[in-house]
């Protein structure tokens, strides 16, 4: 199929550009480099073997959109294209609302256009917000407890409008849990500006000396060490879930909400303890306060993915550590 990652030069983007070029596809990228670098195009082609058509461009763009998919006979649009930091959409409520919602809208306003109506959307397992119960399942309630959880909620709302207006759209939102690790080849990987955020981004640049030590932010939850539990994904199984999604809007009409995550819960402690094994070297750390609006504990019910899209997640916590460690070495910032 011929198909669009908007923001394919991101973390997950250039994975998901790796597998469906691995299956034949013809990929075509839009990315603005706000939060990627140019570089990673180079990368992916020495991985696929083969050049990506490449547009530097905002999905805000209408015309530039619209006339990319009619150029390239686009039949089904990837949507990564976002804004991710939780902290800075609290801080920039409009930056964050333009960009995802409004790049959003614009991207859909395109596709009509041009008569392309299959679209994957990037979205979080942030949109459940304080479990009720867990595994969360797509049935969960939606309650998102920061801005930027609230612009993937908006998104998927308006699909959901979209496709009840015309029955011919097929959209799948994927509802990701935390995607960690690289392309096996260590040519591609996650890239964070600044200080990371995020714990293996963060556990990384400790062990490549870039940073003293690692903050553990609370170590008095309930949960089985005391430190928060995540469901961590390798973004290669997560990509190749865009494959199974790809290959399920074929035949699909309507609109789904699938999660993507292995449904095995990990701490922190887990984490550096699989990550110095990768590493062969002891992980500094010191115990913080609490991350304000962390939650303890939440993984996801995998079901739906199996059923939907015959997809499970199959590579474990070492080889993500393993993978991010070796990207780690050999990333250039
Ligand atoms: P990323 O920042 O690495 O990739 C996003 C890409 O989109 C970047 O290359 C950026 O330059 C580009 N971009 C942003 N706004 C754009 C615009 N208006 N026009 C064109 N390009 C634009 O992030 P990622 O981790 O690869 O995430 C991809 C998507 O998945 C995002 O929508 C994110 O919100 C969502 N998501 C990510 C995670 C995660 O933990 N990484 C979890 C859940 C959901
Ligand atoms: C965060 C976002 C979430 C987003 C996800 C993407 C918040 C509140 N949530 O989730 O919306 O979808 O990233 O992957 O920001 N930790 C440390 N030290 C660190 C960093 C993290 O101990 O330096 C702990 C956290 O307290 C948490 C776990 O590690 O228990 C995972 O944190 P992180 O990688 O930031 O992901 P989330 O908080 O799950």
């Amino acid at each position: 199929m011929n198909i669009l990652l908007t923001g394919g030069l991101g973390f997950i983007g250039s994975h998901t550009a790796a597998v469906l070029a691995g299956e034949g596809h013809e990929v075509v990228i839009i990315d603005n480099l706000c939060n990627s670098q140019r570089q990673t195009l180079g990368s992916l082609e020495m991985i696929a073997g083969k050049k990506f058509p490449f547009y530097e461009g905002d999905v805000r763009d209408l015309t530039l959109v619209k006339s990319i998919l009619q150029d390239h006979q686009i039949e089904c649009v990837i949507h990564f294209a976002g804004l991710k930091s939780v902290a800075e959409s609290g801080v920039d409520p409009l930056k964050y609302f333009d960009n995802n919602v409004g790049g959003s809208i614009t991207l859909m306003e395109a596709m009509q256009a041009a008569n392309v109506k299959k679209l994957i959307f990037s979205s979080s397992a942030t949109v459940y917000g304080i479990p009720q119960y867990l595994p969360y399942d797509e049935e969960h309630p939606l309650s998102p407890m920061n801005v930027y959880g609230r612009t993937k909620l908006q998104v998927e709302e308006i699909l959901q409008d979209l496709s009840r207006s015309d029955p011919d759209w097929s959209i799948v939102c994927l509802r990701y849990f935390n995607p960690i690790g690289a392309h096996e080849s260590g040519l591609i990987g996650e890239l964070p500006q600044g200080i990371p955020n995020n714990l293996m981004p963060y556990i990384c640049q400790v062990v490549s000396g870039k940073l003293p030590h690692l903050n553990v932010f609370g170590d008095d939850y309930d949960t089985k060490d005391g430190t928060g539990e995540r469901d961590y994904i390798h973004v290669m199984d997560l990509a190749e879930g865009h494959a199974a999604a790809l290959a399920f809007t074929r035949d699909h009409k309507g609109w789904e909400a699938i999660n993507l995550g292995t449904g095995i819960p990990y701490s922190v402690y887990d984490l550096i303890n699989a990550f110095e094994k990768s590493a062969k070297q002891a992980i500094p750390k010191m115990v913080k306060e609490r991350r304000s609006g962390d939650l303890p504990i939440y993984f996801a019910k995998v079901e739906k993915a199996k059923n939907l899209l015959n997809w499970e997640a199959k590579r474990d916590l070492q080889l993500m550590c393993d993978s991010s460690w070796k990207y780690q070495q050999g990333a250039k910032r």
